[in-house]
């Protein structure tokens, strides 16, 4: 079963309702030292079940790899939506947080269907952020078999409207995983080619 916001596309032009709360989320680690302690360092990130197995899978492909991947970031609410950005906006600015931080309502970690990773390294957690980070370049080569897309590429700042994000992934299901990939389409590329072709 899938949440009312698989099908959505959330961003800058489509939002969703402030008391928008998927109704299956699940604790990805219960161990996890959530690098979003700002808000409430008990909170353990979550993401919508219905990805849950598709993660796992992918979890242990990166595993046999030596690689350890977990969420750090998942599921935020509208509130602490505008927390993020509020932080970003006092790190940046107002005009350059808009680039980094999506406004509440306005962000995909509100559906239950994106993350932020970071990974696990000799006993310790690691926020990764960079695109030669071993996990990372491991997750942009193999995130679309498990159903999985980088969101903000490098190169589509334009069209997604937030800088190139290597470590936020979206869930968009296997096939069209795939498809976005090869065809190095992001989902404003794509939602506007399928409008085309039903009309
Ligand atoms: N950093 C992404 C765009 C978000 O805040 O949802
Ligand atoms: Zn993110």
């Amino acid at each position: 079963m899938r949440n009312l916001a698989f099908d959505k596309i959330v961003n800058k032009q489509n939002k969703l309702p402030s008391d928008y709360v998927p109704d299956d989320l699940v604790n990805t680690d219960e161990n996890e030292d959530n690098f979003h302690q700002y808000m409430n360092p008990s909170l353990k990130p979550q993401i919508s079940a219905s990805i849950l197995p598709f993660f796992t899978e992918m979890q242990k492909a990166a595993e046999k790899e030596g690689l350890y991947i977990i969420i750090d970031s998942g599921y935020r609410s509208y509130e602490y939506q505008q927390r993020v950005f509020n932080q970003k906006v006092e790190e940046l600015g107002y005009e350059l947080a808009l680039k980094y931080a999506a406004l509440p309502g306005e962000s995909e970690h509100q559906t239950g269907y994106a993350f932020d990773v970071a990974s696990f390294r000799n006993g310790k957690y690691f926020e990764n952020k960079e695109d030669d980070e071993k996990e990372i370049v491991w997750m942009m080569k193999n995130c679309y078999k498990y159903g999985f897309i980088l969101r903000y590429p490098k190169g589509k700042e334009e069209i997604t409207g937030f800088n190139y994000e290597p470590w936020h992934y979206r869930f968009v299901g296997k096939e069209l995983a795939k498809y976005l990939t090869e065809n190095h389409l992001t989902m404003e590329e794509y939602k506007k080619l399928d409008k085309r072709s039903s009309d």
